[in-house]
């Protein structure tokens, strides 16, 4: 329902006859062309362009808006959406918060680059408190690749309960719905099922699904590319409609593909890899965040030479502070809030953390 036809700033005339064709809102009037208003109205085509001006004005708002103004309105938009945290106090400062609560966040990678690390942080993130970076609610993780890590999961869990004990008593690994995915019939029935009636209830606040590209490489050869096109497209859709729906961050990982493209400008350095599943998924993709390995390997007690942060203290306490740490990067490549930055990234026994004097390396 529109706004009605009396209500519009117009003569009273240009009214009536609106009104005796049959057209009472401004829906009514938006859907018919010039001319076809012309025939029903019986009113002039400068009539009509009144009346049209009339309902833009009633249905955008009165007056110009500036690029400067639309810019302000999706500034603040922006930071009413809800944001998870990545339980790294560097990394969601940069990030602005954190993760968005809307649309897909991709996490692409090489193998063995930490991507699923990163979720596994996630799915024990968002069980805090909001005043804490969490969503307090739990995790959906759809697996669609071999088994499970349960007990790297556990390890992180037994860190995260020892940082948040003043915070939280509940055990993190019960608030993790974990779902083994073998092939699509799997993934549509807990996406068109399980996914939308768990999110009803209200408990889920994290879709994982590790990983998007591993069911759709080995289903599609390159001969049926509109077929798996398609079935991206509306893999995609589904996501980002509950993530809309429900308000929860969707993260989906992606593999990586050699990048055979040759690049004549020998000053711009071509990526070794590039995100798998093409421009399609990319399209629907909110926002990219892309990781690889780095050589190297350093301890905790290196990595926090200058802060003194509480992951520190728990490590000191749990006795890991000198077990070595391998070495990440994580590149923000495209987000509708964000610039493009990379952050050198350390994984622990207790997670994911930013390595300070790492940048540059
Ligand atoms: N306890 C730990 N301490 C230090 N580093 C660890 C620990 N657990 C995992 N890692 C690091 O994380 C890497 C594995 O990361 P992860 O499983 O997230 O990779 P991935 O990007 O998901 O790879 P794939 O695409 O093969 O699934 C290991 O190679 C190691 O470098
Ligand atoms: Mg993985």
């Amino acid at each position: 329902m529109g706004v009605s036809i009396v209500d519009l700033q117009v003569n009273p005339r240009i009214i009536s006859a609106t009104k005796r064709a049959g057209l009472h809102d401004s829906t009514a009037v938006l859907n018919l062309s010039g001319a076809e208003l012309e025939r029903l109205t019986g009113l002039t085509s400068s009539d009509i362009t009144q009346l049209k001006d009339a309902v833009s004005e009633a249905v955008l708002g009165t007056g110009t808006i500036t690029a400067l103004e639309i810019w302000r309105r999706q500034c603040s938009e922006e930071t009413r959406v809800p944001r998870l945290s990545t339980g790294c106090d560097q990394l969601d400062k940069a990030l602005r918060g954190g993760l968005l609560t809307k649309g897909i966040t991709e996490i692409v990678g090489e193998s063995a680059s930490g991507k699923t690390q990163v979720c596994l942080q996630l799915c024990l993130c968002v069980q805090l408190p909001v005043k804490y970076g969490g969503l307090a609610g739990g995790a959906m993780y759809i697996c669609t690749e071999g088994a499970f890590p349960n007990r790297r999961l556990d390890q992180m869990a037994r860190h995260f309960t020892q940082r948040y004990s003043r915070v939280t008593k509940h055990r993190f690994t019960d608030q993790i719905l974990l779902e083994h995915v073998a092939d699509f019939d799997g993934l549509d029935q807990c996406l068109q099922r399980k996914l939308p009636l768990a999110l009803a209830r209200g408990k889920i606040k994290l879709v994982v699904v590790d990983s998007v590209a591993a069911l759709f490489r080995c289903h599609y050869d390159n001969h049926n590319l509109v077929g798996r096109a398609k079935h991206l497209a509306s893999l995609a859709m589904q996501l980002r409609r509950l993530a809309d729906q429900y308000n929860v961050v969707v993260i989906c990982v992606n593999q990586v593909s050699a990048n055979m493209s040759k690049v004549s400008d020998v000053s711009s350095q071509p990526r070794q890899s590039i995100p798998a599943l093409g421009l399609v998924w990319a399209d629907h993709v909110t926002c990219r965040l892309m990781m690889s390995r780095r050589d190297g390997y350093v301890t905790m007690a290196d990595t926090f030479r200058e802060n003194e942060t509480e992951d520190r203290t728990v490590d000191k306490r749990m006795g890991t502070e000198s077990q070595p740490v391998s070495r990440k990067r994580l590149e923000v490549v495209f987000a509708p809030h964000l610039p493009p930055v990379v952050f050198p990234l350390v994984i622990s026994q207790s997670g994911i953390a930013v390595e300070m004097n790492g940048l540059g390396t």
